[in-house]
């Protein structure tokens, strides 16, 4: 009897199954669908005014999905050098969340200066994950425009003043961001070289400059990184903004590089309606960032591609092939992210993020001088250890603009060399200098009291006496996070250090022979003490651990092994834009200077810098031997590779970066003396030799020739350099294109 009834019972379900099949969902809810047939049954479903709706923001960091189909709000957040905590919904004031504290990364100078393409992995897997848990869709960052002049405040948050480095180390980045279902926001496209009147300066540049130097590390990260997105710069490009630009995104992003993404306006960088919808805009943020001077209410319906925009295709003023294509972008985005089913959980404040922030931190410390065997700090001799200035104790992931944190934990330079040298010796303080004491940004504040109201004098008398009694001195200066230091939105005004910090240095060293100065920046800044300094060290802004990483390589726990990512210059007047064009005014600035930037300036011109590109010491020594080519001679389209040996000739454990630079001796038209064409960062035991490759493409011959609107190198002699830094070359290689 028990036996019928489950029969019967199977047999009525059965019957039920088969005359309602299971409704099939819906393509564009289909985790497991292409994403583009995703984004087209999406967008057939849609009202013109749900399109309009997607493609600009509904609050500081956020757009709106569509609701009705169940379509997932887009969130972005800075960027680049760790997640910014949640603001309030119109005002950029931290929202006082309790559970939004990062790990900061170090800044991207400082990733630069590590020649480590796995170091930008291992960021850009650590940032991403923090994204994610975070549950953001978009990072805002990397950042790759090129370091023209050492006064932008933004330097630090960018790579560099060379495309080849900058196109390098953005792409492993990119890619381990989006591995986390995060999409990338590469800023600021393009051109975004000055903070000074930054959405009123029109750089004028040639196309050979703008091919060669500006754009590589945007094509490199779109083309290569694949990157989900990229952020309109703010400044103005051949008469137009570069958020509406049809130049720089409908021919050279969309249709040259083939990027399939969504174009980002940076925050208040829409201007004008017909523009935005022409000019390869896809989704516009911030505009009015004050708060919303248009009213609460419908602010973000004025914008420039929301109802303007609707009223304009209601009027029949405009079509909507344009609405359709950037409503496609935007789903695309929101499916390759916030409704991607298939993306890990992430993980925010891990042990092994806090890790990555200390290695990369380590990795990108670079030791500019040390006569005399200065550093590191011989802990052996129980030394006592005066640590002098400001920045040995402020708190420096809060601050600059939109990439302040608020972090979980921060390791001042004071606190992380206290760590490092422990029972081994006495640390020591004096303050030395004051110079920024504000210590909140957008309601984030670093829990420190940095008033002193003692005198220059008075501070600078108390860092001397302490430091006749110490065995070394170490001070920790530099810029800081203040407006016109290393801070978005202003530049600096000189090259100068601030706060009286020359005369500081120079009574210290005239007072102990083993003084090291680490200088804390994003900037290369002047050192008019240079020949009475012993140890000199660039220290960037290192992030969370920066103390311990720093600590580290001071006591030689860690040698040495990051590379200027830029020059540093003796003099202002030393740098190509300020020495033949233009830096910093309000409407056209000339570039006249043109693919002469960097070192490519020095080299070319002969100008000795005070520390060049590429430069950096170790606590061990490294010989280049046996240096070959594959071939004396190139075909177009065709490869060589350059080879050496490179042994660690010192006693102690180390890593050096090989550098390629490829000149061409016989140009008709102006080439640098040298460009950096490959690398390779190689790690070695004391007394250890490896042979290390690298791949010279006929591409690296090329220049950009503009009238051809193509790359193209001229036959003849070539040479490759292979060696420790831009000025200290080791081999030279003869190449001829045949
Ligand atoms: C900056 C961007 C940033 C955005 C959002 C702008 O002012 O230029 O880099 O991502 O604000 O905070």
């Amino acid at each position: 009897m028990k036996h019928k009834l489950t029969l019967v019972a199977l047999m009525a379900l059965l019957a039920m199954v088969a005359c309602n099949p299971r409704p099939k969902v819906a393509t564009y809810l289909d985790p497991n669908a292409p994403v583009e047939e995703r984004v087209e049954d999406a967008l057939a479903r849609m009202t013109i005014e749900e399109k309009i709706a997607i493609i600009h923001a509904q609050s500081k960091f956020s757009s709106p999905g569509v609701r009705r189909l169940g379509i997932h709000e887009l969130w972005c957040t800075d960027g680049p050098h760790g997640i910014r905590p949640d603001v309030f919904w119109d005002k950029w004031d931290q929202a006082g969340c309790t559970n939004d504290s990062c790990v900061a990364y170090p800044a991207l100078t400082a990733l630069a200066a590590t020649w480590n393409r796995e170091a930008s992995a291992l960021y850009g897997k650590s940032i991403g994950e923090e994204a994610r848990y975070r549950e953001k869709d978009v990072l805002l960052g990397p950042g790759v425009n090129i370091y023209r002049s050492p006064l932008n405040g933004r330097n630090f948050e960018y790579m560099g003043e060379d495309p080849y480095l900058a196109a390098q180390m953005v792409v492993p980045y990119v890619q381990e961001v989006q591995k986390n279902g995060v999409a990338a926001c590469v800023k600021h496209y393009a051109l975004n070289n000055q903070e000074a009147y930054r959405h009123h300066t029109e750089p004028v540049l040639d196309d050979r400059t703008l091919y060669e130097i500006y754009l590589p590390a945007f094509k490199a990260a779109v083309v290569e990184g694949g990157s989900w997105s990229i952020m309109g710069a703010y400044n103005y490009f051949e008469g137009q903004h570069a958020c509406h630009n049809d130049r720089l995104l409908n021919q050279i992003l969309k249709q040259e590089w083939g990027f399939d993404g969504a174009v980002i306006s940076d925050w208040g960088g829409t201007h004008d309606t017909e523009e935005a919808i022409y000019n390869g805009l896809d989704l516009e943020f911030g505009t009015w960032t004050n708060g919303l001077t248009q009213g609460y209410a419908n602010a973000y319906d004025s914008y420039y591609l929301a109802q303007p925009y609707l009223k304009k295709i209601r009027e029949g003023e405009v079509g909507t092939e344009e609405l359709d294509d950037k409503a496609r972008r935007v789903l695309r985005l929101i499916f390759r992210t916030a409704m991607n089913a298939n993306k890990p959980y992430g993980s925010l404040v891990s042990e092994a993020h806090i890790e990555a922030a200390r290695q990369i931190g380590e990795e990108g410390v670079v030791l500019l001088k040390n006569d005399n065997h200065t550093l590191p700090i011989d802990l052996s001799t129980k030394p006592r250890i005066a640590v002098v200035g400001e920045n040995a104790i402020k708190m420096m992931t809060v601050g600059g603009g939109s990439s302040s944190l608020k972090v979980a934990a921060e390791v001042s330079p004071l606190d992380g060399l206290r760590k490092a040298v422990g029972e081994s010796g006495e640390v020591l303080y004096a303050r030395g200098y004051v110079g920024d004491v504000n210590t909140q940004y957008n309601g984030v504040v670093a829990a420190q009291d940095l008033h002193d109201d003692r005198s220059e004098d008075e501070l600078i008398a108390e860092a001397v006496a302490l430091a006749k009694e110490c065995d070394w001195v170490v001070m920790f200066g530099g810029l800081n996070k203040a407006s016109h230091q290393d801070c978005e939105n202003s530049d600096r005004f000189g090259l100068e250090l601030p706060y009286a910090q020359n005369r500081l240095i120079e009574a210290l060293a005239a007072v102990n022979d083993r003084v090291v100065y680490v200088n804390i920046s994003g900037n290369a800044v002047a050192m008019p003490w240079v020949e009475s300094v012993p140890a000199i060290v660039q220290g960037w802004y290192l992030g969370s651990e920066a103390g311990n990483s720093i600590a580290n390589v001071l006591v030689g726990n860690v040698s040495p092994s990051g590379k200027l990512p830029f020059t540093f210059p003796v003099r202002l007047e030393d740098n190509a834009a300020h020495s033949v064009g233009e830096y910093g005014g309000k409407g056209k600035v000339h570039y006249a200077e043109s693919i002469l930037v960097g070192y490519r300036w020095h080299e070319t011109k002969n100008i000795a810098p005070l520390f060049a590109f590429g430069h950096g010491l170790s606590y061990t020594t490294f010989e280049y031997t046996n240096a070959s080519l594959s071939s004396k001679s190139i075909r177009e389209g065709g490869r060589v590779w350059a080879e050496v040996t490179v042994t660690n000739s010192g006693d102690r454990d180390g890593a050096e970066v090989v550098q390629l630079y490829v000149g061409d001796n016989e140009a008709s038209v102006l080439r640098p003396v040298k460009e950096l064409k490959g690398f390779q960062k190689v790690w070695l035991r004391a007394g250890e030799s490896k042979r290390v490759k690298i791949e010279v493409p006929y591409e690296a011959l090329c220049f950009f020739d503009d009238k051809a609107h193509a790359w193209r190198a001229e036959k003849g002699a070539f040479t490759i350099s292979l060696g420790s830094a831009s000025d200290d070359i080791r081999a030279t290689l003869p190449l001829r294109l045949r």
